[in-house]
């Protein structure tokens, strides 16, 4: 099978296509023929060992993992003998996670992964683009628990994570405000939002408005000065939080009625199902900026990494 392979950390063009062999299920696998992937954060940190700490759990001097990509939707072609919920033929999309290997024309994964039917009104591409930021704003979402007409400001609204943190808000019922550049403002105010701040133009921790609820999906918030934007109780979640933060965060959370939110996300089959379920109801709609072949995948890293990507980034495998 081809596959996008990776032998060394470094500049995109370290990802090369070559040939692999095509795995076999165990008996507790399915065997995905993969459509479509998408290129996140996570990807091109593991290609360049950013932060240098991915050493000390991927391989020091060079990667464990040969064949990234954490995403996909595609087609099961072989299952294993104990398989009960899927079988072949069926379209399937999912997270895999940092066990990766979704560029790749196949893909072995244990049944009860991260995965769910793809919704039937949706490509393979747009469904590779969803688990993402999906699974990501979930998990804090579901933490948070936002009710019916809560204020949510979300910033990075123009994002993978940030575009699914407006269409999951505004799903449970909140007053969404999204965050995000001038050249941005038509994509997240089509994806839902009720109001958008440009940020070139406008501080919002300066205008006055308060929010139940502060989600920093890239990292761009000052944490001390936008706590007078939280309500009292209020929560912010910093989702793209380094350690600096964990600590501010822990520190806010323990000596104020502010709670901030910060850490790795987990996700579940289940997780995978509601948001098919969102996708299906029409209230959750993949944001896509643009799409490359797996021959394309250096180039494709190359436009990611520079951290201006509408939504997210398909590959076509
Ligand atoms: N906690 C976890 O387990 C977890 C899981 C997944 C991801 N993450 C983290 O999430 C981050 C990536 O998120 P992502 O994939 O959603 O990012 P992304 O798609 O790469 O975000 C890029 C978007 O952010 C916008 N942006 C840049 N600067 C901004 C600013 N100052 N204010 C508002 N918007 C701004 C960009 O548009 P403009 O440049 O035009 O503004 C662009 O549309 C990574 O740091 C990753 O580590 C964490």
């Amino acid at each position: 099978m081809k596959a996008a392979v990776f032998t060394q950390y470094g500049a995109p063009e370290v990802l090369e296509v070559k040939e692999l062999e095509k795995p076999m299920p165990k008996n507790n696998e399915i065997l995905v023929r993969i459509k479509a992937t998408a290129v996140n954060s996570g990807d091109w940190r593991m290609r360049k060992a950013d932060p240098f700490a991915v050493r000390f759990i991927f391989g020091f001097t060079k990667p464990k993992i040969n064949v990234l990509g954490s995403v996909f939707s595609g087609e099961i072609e072989s299952v294993g003998e104990e398989v009960k919920q899927f079988k072949v033929g069926d379209l399937v999309f999912g997270h895999i996670d940092m066990s990766f290997g979704a560029y790749a024309e196949y893909k072995c994964l244990p049944e009860n992964a991260s995965i769910a039917l793809k919704p039937a009104n949706i490509t393979h591409t747009e469904a590779a683009a969803i688990p993402f930021g999906g699974v990501t704003a979930l998990h804090f979402m579901k933490k948070t628990a936002i009710k019916p007409e809560q204020k949510v400001l979300v910033v990075g609204a123009s994002g993978a994570v940030g575009s699914a943190a407006v269409q999951l808000a505004k799903s449970f019922g909140a007053q969404v405000t999204g965050v995000c550049s001038t050249a941005n403002i038509p994509l997240v105010k089509s994806i839902g939002a009720d109001k958008v701040i440009d940020y070139t133009r406008e501080d919002f921790t300066r205008n006055g408005e308060t929010y139940d609820v502060i989600f920093d999906a890239v990292k761009a918030i000052n944490v001390s000065r936008s706590l007078k934007s939280l309500n009292k109780n209020g929560t912010m979640i910093l989702s793209a939080a380094g350690m600096p933060e964990m600590l501010q965060g822990l520190w806010i959370s323990m000596t104020s009625s502010k709670k901030v939110m910060t850490g790795v996300i987990g996700h579940t089959a289940a997780d995978i199902i509601f948001l098919k379920g969102l996708i299906e109801a029409d209230k959750l709609k993949p944001v896509i900026d643009r799409t490359y072949s797996l021959a394309q995948i250096a180039e494709a890293h190359a436009y990611v990494e520079k951290g201006h990507k509408k939504g997210n980034v398909a590959i076509e495998v």
